[in-house]
């Protein structure tokens, strides 16, 4: 069974690092054991654990309802709505993770970046950041930038008891491409366009996004979150050189700065096929796959010595019930080949997904 007693006294012989010291169980050591965690770290467990990007959001009725009358970025800096969204699906779905709910953007919102998240749309910036005078509004961010985040985690650790809690961020291409196109892009052109143009003032801004990054998933390591995901979502929008050259190191250089923490570091992007083997380089436990390359290529790819998460195409929710479960079973067939395996979706779960089909999910991949 998994960690199934909440005991935080439960082997005194294990390291513990409560306060981001670097115990080899993170501040957690009672989760050691849990299926997700296991899978993280490459090793068998009891089944193959599951969690769904986006698993809190508009696809549940509940949250619809908590959320109707408040604004995104609102609802992200209330502790008690974070919390209560943050267990919603695990009540229903019973996944085997929980993710903090947020939003990639909230780091910069918490210095004091212009951002408002318009439904619909996703995040768009008041006053693009373009060039080198602009980087000064991009400062550090410390614990007391956002202590309903600590507060939050604090509440979460204790109610989800034995099922892990993952905490997140944007990576810095990701959060960069927000800031220079001043909301979501399809081609990433002015983000390219400065990469190209001013090298100088593209290496400062990833820098700078960087170190906001790191404070604040240092913040939610002390609070208590059992793994680390840094969403890459953009990335795939590179060829591998451009990847390698400006995003490589800052990734880097953010997934390092937890290497002696004990928390699983999980990296994802969208249509990165091409990249997984240089992403892996980013130093990441476990690589994320989008839908588009079967989990024993992406693997083979990534090669030894990392987990992968993924994969199911997020549409295959609308397909008949047979053929969903020749999908995730394929899934989990091609998984079981990589040096461990976490079940997710491709991308986040679409906002028009039956959340029952969520459900059963879970219980195709929990029977593998
Ligand atoms: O996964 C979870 O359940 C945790 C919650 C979560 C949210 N955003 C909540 C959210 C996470 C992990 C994110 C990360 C995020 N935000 C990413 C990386 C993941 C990915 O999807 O690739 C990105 C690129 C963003 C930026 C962003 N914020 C977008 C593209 C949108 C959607 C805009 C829209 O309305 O379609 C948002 C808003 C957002 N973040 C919503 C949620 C639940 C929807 C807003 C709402 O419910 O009102």
């Amino acid at each position: 069974m998994c960690a199934a007693a909440v005991d935080p006294a439960a082997d005194p012989t294990e390291p513990s690092g409560t306060s981001g010291a670097g115990g080899a169980f993170g501040a957690r050591p009672e989760l050691r054991d849990a299926p997700f965690l296991r899978a993280c770290r490459g090793e068998p467990a009891e089944h193959v654990p599951v969690w769904f990007m986006r698993q809190a959001g508009r696809a549940l009725p509940e949250y619809r309802r908590l959320r109707a009358g408040t604004a995104m970025l609102d609802s992200c800096r209330d502790p008690d709505m974070v919390t209560e969204i943050t267990l919603q699906p695990i009540r229903r779905f019973r996944t085997d993770a929980a993710i903090l709910f947020s939003d990639i953007v909230l780091p910069l919102v918490a210095i004091g970046v212009d951002i408002d998240i318009v439904a619909g749309v996703g995040p768009v910036v008041a006053e693009p950041i373009r060039d080198g005078a602009a980087l000064a509004r991009l400062r550090p961010l410390a614990g007391d930038d956002v202590p309903y985040v600590t507060e939050a985690v604090h509440t979460l650790v204790r109610e989800l008891g034995p099922t892990p809690l993952i905490g997140f961020a944007g990576a810095p291409f990701t959060l960069a491409s927000y800031l220079v196109e001043g909301g979501p892009s399809r081609t990433h052109a002015r983000t390219k366009q400065l990469m190209y143009s001013a090298p100088q003032v593209w290496h400062e801004l990833a820098d700078r996004l960087a170190d906001i990054t790191i404070g604040y998933l240092r913040v939610q390591v002390d609070a208590g979150v059992s793994a680390l995901q840094l969403f890459d979502s953009w990335a795939g929008a590179l060829d591998e050189a451009d990847y390698r050259r400006y995003v490589l190191p800052h990734s880097r250089r953010v997934l390092e700065a937890f290497a002696g923490d004990g928390v699983p570091r999980i990296h994802f992007g969208v249509n990165t096929g091409e990249l997984l083997a240089v992403m892996a380089e980013a130093g990441a436990d476990v690589v994320g796959v989008d839908w588009r390359v079967p989990l024993d290529e992406a693997a083979h790819r990534i090669g030894p010595g990392r987990a992968v998460q993924g994969n199911l195409d997020p549409t295959a929710v609308f397909a008949p019930r047979d053929v969903l479960a020749e999908k995730v079973h394929d899934v989990c067939s091609r998984g079981a080949k990589a040096d461990g395996h976490v079940f997710n979706l491709g991308h986040g779960v679409l906002p028009e997904t039956d959340p029952d089909v969520l459900a059963h999910i879970v219980e195709l991949v929990h029977d593998f």
